[in-house]
């Protein structure tokens, strides 16, 4: 569905990708892991077009959209969590939601905004509440909710269990199949290693810019280097 082929980013003088290919193919869970300043996040916004490839490309079910405007990315069906979950703090709990349908022209928003409500009840009983003053785990439904409002087929999420108290980032993880289990592609940024290998068909292991390791979840599990640096085992 998605492939990279030798991607190239910099941030002015700072080469942050260093010639990455890498595929998600349809309806697989593919989860990308790595330290802090690996290029985790900036390859999701490459993905986007929110940063410019210096070179290679980046081609989605057969279209070059290395070029693309984000808008255009967006309309073609890819959407991201951002880090951090931006969320609009000064619009209501619904009037995010219905932001992230904004490039949309179909008749099926209010589908979707029912299946988000089914998802996240929580989003549901708040919609008329100020995003702004949601609580971190609240806000992180909303920035996922969102991104599902544009009803992509791949869905990219960037640490959405960061921060999270451990019984929401199980929540967090089970909302993940379940999106999952309803044909949408999940490309998935986790500082939780061990829970993203498991969930995850494929991941990939970013060093400084460069991918290092690959291999279905259970084969990353299994490899002593990621037991010893990303999964913290002796
Ligand atoms: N806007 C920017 N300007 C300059 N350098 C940047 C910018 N954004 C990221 N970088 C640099 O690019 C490299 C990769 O950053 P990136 O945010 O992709 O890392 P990451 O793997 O997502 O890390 P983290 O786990 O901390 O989120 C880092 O060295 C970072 O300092
Ligand atoms: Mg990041």
């Amino acid at each position: 569905m998605l492939n990279i082929q030798n991607l190239h980013v910099y941030y002015g003088g700072i080469h942050a990708l260093e010639g990455i290919s890498l595929e998600v193919p349809a309806n697989k869970i593919i989860t990308l892991i790595g330290a802090n300043g690996a290029g985790k996040s900036t390859t999701l916004r490459a993905i986007c077009g929110l940063v410019k490839a210096a070179s290679g490309t980046i081609t989605f079910r057969g279209e070059d959209i290395t070029q693309a405007s984000t808008t255009q990315i967006v309309q073609k069906g890819i959407t991201m969590v951002p880090e951090g979950r931006r969320v609009f703090p000064d619009l209501t709990v619904l009037e995010n939601l219905y932001l992230g349908a904004y490039t949309r022209k179909d008749a099926d928003v209010k589908r979707d905004l029912d299946w988000v409500f089914s998802l996240f009840p929580r989003l549901k009983e708040r919609k008329g509440q100020l995003a702004g003053t949601l609580s971190g785990g609240e806000q992180q439904m909303l920035a996922v909710g969102r991104a599902l409002m544009a009803n992509p087929s791949l869905l990219m999420m960037d640490e959405p269990s960061l921060g999270l108290a451990p019984m929401l980032v199980q929540e967090i993880f089970n909302i993940i199949k379940e999106i999952h289990s309803e044909g949408k592609t999940i490309l998935l940024i986790e500082q939780n290693a061990r829970a993203a290998l498991q969930l995850a068909d494929y991941g990939y292991v970013l060093e400084t810019g460069r991918i290092v390791l690959a291999g279905s979840g259970k084969e990353l599990l299994a490899r002593d280097e990621v037991r010893k640096v990303y999964l913290g085992e002796e």
